[in-house]
């Protein structure tokens, strides 16, 4: 049920490369924080497709080992629905660096299953314009040929 005052929102989680075999355990600690996932798909995203997504940090030292662990195997990407959800599941994943989250956020998603300061296991939009633009990039509403999305994933 709604907290009252509580602000229902959408936000990306993306499973990363080094996580994907991972998949199980971190659908259960979403569903377990009481979020509901709406939508999911599996890709491998190209060079210019991962440049793009990250287009935030392409002057950053860090780019290019980015851009290489991001296209280094199939990602899978998440709408997921809660209250206050762009901050909560970002909570939920922990510090950036998973070293850095096994000290001080152990129970984290990046403390249990990423590795360092670059293959640290998921991705959240870090606020509601991103989550917006994020969602549009792996979920586009002009839809395409298929099934519609109308399924959820929740814990009852
Ligand atoms: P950033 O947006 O700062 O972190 P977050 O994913 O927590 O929003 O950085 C994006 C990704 O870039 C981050 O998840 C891992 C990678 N990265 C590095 O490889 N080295 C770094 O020094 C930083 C800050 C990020
Ligand atoms: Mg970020």
């Amino acid at each position: 049920a709604r907290r009252l005052g509580s602000k229902k929102e959408k936000t990306l989680a993306m499973i990363k490369p080094d996580a994907v075999t991972k998949l199980g355990s971190i659908i259960e600690a979403i569903l377990d924080t009481g979020f509901t996932i709406t939508k999911a798909k599996m890709v491998k995203l190209s060079r210019a497709e991962a440049m793009d997504f990250y287009s935030e940090h392409q002057s950053k030292s860090f780019f290019n080992d980015l851009i290489n662990f991001m296209t280094s195997g199939p990602i899978i990407a998440m709408e997921v629905i809660g209250d206050e959800a762009v901050a909560s599941w970002r909570k939920l994943l922990g510090p950036t660096n998973s070293t850095v989250a096994r000290s001080d956020s152990p129970e984290s998603i990046r403390a249990r299953f990423g590795t360092d300061g670059t293959k640290n296991a998921a991705h959240g939009s870090d606020s509601i314009a991103s989550a917006a633009r994020e969602l549009e990039f792996f979920f586009p509403s002009s839809g395409g040929r298929g099934p519609k999305n109308t399924a959820t994933f929740t814990k009852s």
